[in-house]
């Protein structure tokens, strides 16, 4: 193991590059850079010019993180020659019709091609379907570089286990699941993620296994939750609060602790997807799993529906309700809004002609106009027929229901409470949660 990939990165004789620098690949490029040399690629030119100074793209890094680290960011190409081992963390979204789109998946294994030479190594963290990387991105990769697989480099496959906005579970304390197209590679690719995941790594069987269990992982998640969201529409139903419910129903030991909500983001909501497709071409079509996505998915427009029966029950016309959205990002304390559900309870609402007004502490206002057409208010006004607490922020917490009834236009308002936050401390308003 003397002349290793791993010993020269450790030996700085060799650098790493990480493509694609966005929640994944920033923080993992970042870590490198304290102990190796790393180059960090990402085709999006102002994204790099950001992190030149220091500035973290996603808003999950501080200035500081950026401090005593050897890295240089680029969008060129060419400044990716002299590297040795390559981590390619670029997005892995879906199509309008649900389908893996390995667009940037595809284009920066070319990318990597294009510079990749005999001895090297290139590790997928991107979370993919079973067989992903073996299939469609290698064939990229010798077709790039005019290199044979496994010969002329090696090949592995790292899933990312980050959650955004948590400061809690991070990088260097979970452990990191790990694989390599052979023993030698295992080894080697398993020691350079030694050097920043302090929790340490798992070996996994096969690339193949890696890939399996990161996109596990999330779907197990999505279809728990699926669980949860249906039993809250069959609650509703009967009249009894889900949160009452999964509060007695949690006092048992093995009883698992999920709650209802909007799956939304480029995670959970997405990665079932991968699994359903690749299922679908070895012949199986998924049921369970697209079931729990068929549910989530519509629980958006189930909370704009029950909103707008809950304002007509007071007798008013719907054409003329105000409703106040509280909470625009796929998920609390974050800034990113991308695949947020929230955009179905406002579609749900405008359907009926319902005038909506949306806002958000962590939101960009022109990021929501240009993905969704909506933009923020400055303030909320105060002549609601209705406020839906859509996301539990931080800031949202800590408001009263005497802040909240300041708000409403008359004193039949209804108060909707997605996450279940404000249970038991709306006394005088009409409450609903999911
Ligand atoms: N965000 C998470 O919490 C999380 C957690 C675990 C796994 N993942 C997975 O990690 C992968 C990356 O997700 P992310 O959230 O970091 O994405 P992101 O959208 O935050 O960032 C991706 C970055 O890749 C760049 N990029 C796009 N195409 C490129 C290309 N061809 N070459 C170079 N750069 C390119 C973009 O400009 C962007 O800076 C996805 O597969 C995702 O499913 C994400």
């Amino acid at each position: 193991m003397s002349n290793s990939i791993y010993n020269r990165l450790v030996n700085k004789e060799a650098k790493l590059a990480v493509v694609g620098l966005g929640y994944v690949g920033l923080p993992i490029a970042l870590e490198f850079a304290k102990k190796i040399s790393v180059v960090g690629f990402d085709i999006n030119e102002e994204r790099v010019e950001m992190m030149r100074n220091h500035e973290d793209p996603s808003k999950e890094l501080e200035a500081s993180d950026f401090e005593n680290s050897d890295i240089s960011f680029t969008a060129n190409v060419d400044d990716m020659k002299d590297v040795n081992f390559f981590v390619v963390a670029v997005p892995t979204p879906i199509d309008d019709a649900n389908l893996p789109n390995l667009g940037p998946l595809l284009g920066a294994s070319k990318t990597v091609g294009k510079v990749l030479k005999k001895g090297d190594y290139v590790v997928f963290e991107s979370t993919v379907y079973p067989g992903c990387t073996e299939e469609d991105c290698i064939p990229v990769l010798e077709e790039a570089s005019g290199l044979s697989f496994p010969e002329d480099f090696k090949v592995g496959y790292s899933p990312e286990r980050i959650n955004p906005g948590d400061k809690e579970h991070t990088l260097q304390n979970v452990i990191k699941v790990v694989s390599g197209c052979d023993e030698d590679s295992l080894d080697n690719i398993a020691k350079t993620y030694e050097l920043v995941v302090g929790a340490g790594v798992h070996r996994a069987a096969s690339i193949k296994v890696a890939e399996a269990a990161k996109i596990i992982e999330n779907t197990q998640r999505d279809v728990n939750i699926a669980l949860i969201n249906e039993l809250s529409i069959i609650f509703n139903k009967l009249g009894i609060n889900t949160f009452d419910v999964l509060e007695a129903a949690g006092t048992k030991w093995n009883f698992l602790k999920f709650s209802p909500g909007l799956v939304g983001g480029h995670c959970i909501g997405v990665d079932p997807y991968y699994l359903t497709h690749k299922a679908q071409q070895a012949g199986y079509h998924s049921k369970v799993i697209t079931s729990g996505r068929y549910v989530n998915d519509s629980m958006g427009f189930y909370i704009g529906k029950q909103t707008v029966k809950k304002i007509l029950a007071t007798g008013k016309h719907i054409q003329d309700a105000k409703v106040l959205v509280m909470g625009a990002t796929f998920k609390e304390d974050v800034s990113d809004i991308r695949n947020s559900k929230v955009i179905n309870i406002i579609s749900e609402l405008k359907s009926f002609q319902v005038q909506v007004d949306l806002v958000d502490p962590h939101a960009s206002s022109l990021e929501m106009l240009s993905e969704y057409g909506i933009g923020l208010v400055d303030s909320p006004a105060n002549d609601y027929d209705a406020i839906i607490v859509a996301v539990n922020h931080k800031e949202y917490k800590e408001m009263t229901e005497d802040q909240f009834r300041a708000m409403m236009k008359d004193d039949k308002g209804i108060f909707v409470d997605v996450k279940g936050i404000f249970r038991n401390k709306i006394k005088t308003l009409e409450y609903w949660s999911l």
